[in-house]
C-alpha cells in the first residue's frame, strides 16, 4: 500500500482538490483507494457529501476504531471525514507521550488498500507532523505564485527535519504547481523554479479552471463533473503520473 500525505502548511493551495480528483482518478484505474480527511474543515467530506457517524477523531482518541469511520464512495474508494472537533486532536497528541506511536498504530491497521491518501490541514502542528513521520510519500501542491515557492522551500526543510528527527524517510514524490495560468509571469517564472529546484518530481501544472471550483458544489469529482474539462485533463495527467511512479515501485521491489 503506498502511503501518500497531500500537504502543505500554506492555505488555499489546492491540497484538497488534490487529494480528492486524485483519490476518485485512481479509483477509477481499478486501484482500492482510502481517502482520510485530517483537516477539522472536513472539505473532503463536503466536496464528496459524504455522511458518516465517525470521524478521524473518534479513531484518533480511541473511542471506535478506524474502520467503524470509513464509508464507502463509489467502486474502489472508501473515505474516512473529519470534523471540527479534529482540532482537539493537535491538543491531544501535544499530551500523549506516544503521539507517532498512536497516529501509527491507527494507519498501520489499515490493510486491503493499493492507496491510502492524506487530505492534511494547513499547519505544521504536532498532527501534520505525525502524519509526515507515517507516510511513505508527500505530495505537495504548490500555487504558482511568489507565496507559494516560499512555502515550497520552506515544505522541504520540514521533510527534510522531519526525516531527520524521526529517522524516517519521506519522500516528496511530487510537487504539483496549481492555479496555474500561462498567461502571467509570475506563474511561469514559479514552474520554472520548481523545476530547478525540484527536477524530475514536478507534475504537469493544474491549471485555474473553474469547473475545479464547481464540482465541490455537486460532491463530485471533476472527472464526473465535467469530464472534458481542462481540470479533469490536468487531474488524469497527474493521476497518470502518480500511478506510473507506483508501477516503477512495484518493479524495483520485484527485481
Ligand atoms: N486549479 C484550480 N482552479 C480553480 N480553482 C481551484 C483550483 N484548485 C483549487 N481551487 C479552488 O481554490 C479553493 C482552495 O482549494 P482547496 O480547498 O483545494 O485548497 P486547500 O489547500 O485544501 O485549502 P486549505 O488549506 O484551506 O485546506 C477552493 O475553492 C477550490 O475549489
Ligand atoms: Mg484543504
Amino acid at each position: 500500500m503506498r502511503t501518500i500525505c497531500v500537504i502543505n502548511h500554506k492555505g488555499g493551495v489546492g491540497k484538497t482538490t488534490t487529494a480528492v480528483n486524485l483519490a476518485a482518478g485512481l479509483s477509477r484505474r481499478d486501484k482500492n483507494v482510502l481517502l482520510i480527511d485530517l483537516d477539522p474543515q472536513n472539505n473532503v467530506g463536503v466536496s464528496l457529501k459524504v455522511q458518516a457517524e465517525y470521524s478521524a477523531y473518534d479513531a484518533l482518541i480511541g473511542k471506535v476504531p478506524l474502520d467503524k469511520c470509513i464509508v464507502n464512495l463509489a467502486k474502489n474508494l472508501d473515505i474516512v471525514t473529519s470534523r471540527e472537533n479534529l482540532t482537539k486532536a493537535e491538543f491531544y497528541l501535544s499530551t500523549q507521550p506516544n503521539a507517532r506511536m498512536l497516529l501509527k498504530t491507527l494507519l498501520q491497521g489499515i490493510k486491503g488498500y493499493d492507496y491510502l491518501i492524506i487530505d492534511c490541514p494547513p499547519s505544521l502542528g504536532v498532527l501534520n507532523q505525525n502524519v509526515m513521520a507515517f507516510c511513505q510519500e508527500a505530495i505537495i501542491p504548490v500555487s504558482t505564485d511568489y507565496l507559494g515557492m516560499d512555502a515550497l522551500h520552506k515544505m522541504k526543510r520540514v521533510v527534510e527535519e522531519i526525516n531527520r528527527t524521526f529517522s524516517h524517510n519521506l519522500k516528496i514524490s511530487k510537487v504539483v504547481p496549481t492555479l496555474y495560468d500561462k498567461r502571467s509571469k509570475i506563474a511561469q517564472e514559479s514552474l520554472q523554479e520548481m523545476h530547478k529546484f525540484f527536477p524530475g518530481i514536478v507534475s504537469a501544472p493544474i491549471r485555474s479552471n473553474s469547473k475545479l471550483k464547481e464540482a465541490p458544489k455537486y460532491g463530485k469529482s471533476i472527472f464526473s463533473f465535467a469530464r472534458s474539462s481542462p481540470g479533469a485533463e490536468d487531474y488524469q495527467k497527474l493521476v497518470l503520473e502518480v500511478a506510473e511512479m507506483g508501477q516503477k515501485i512495484v518493479e524495483e521491489a520485484v527485481c
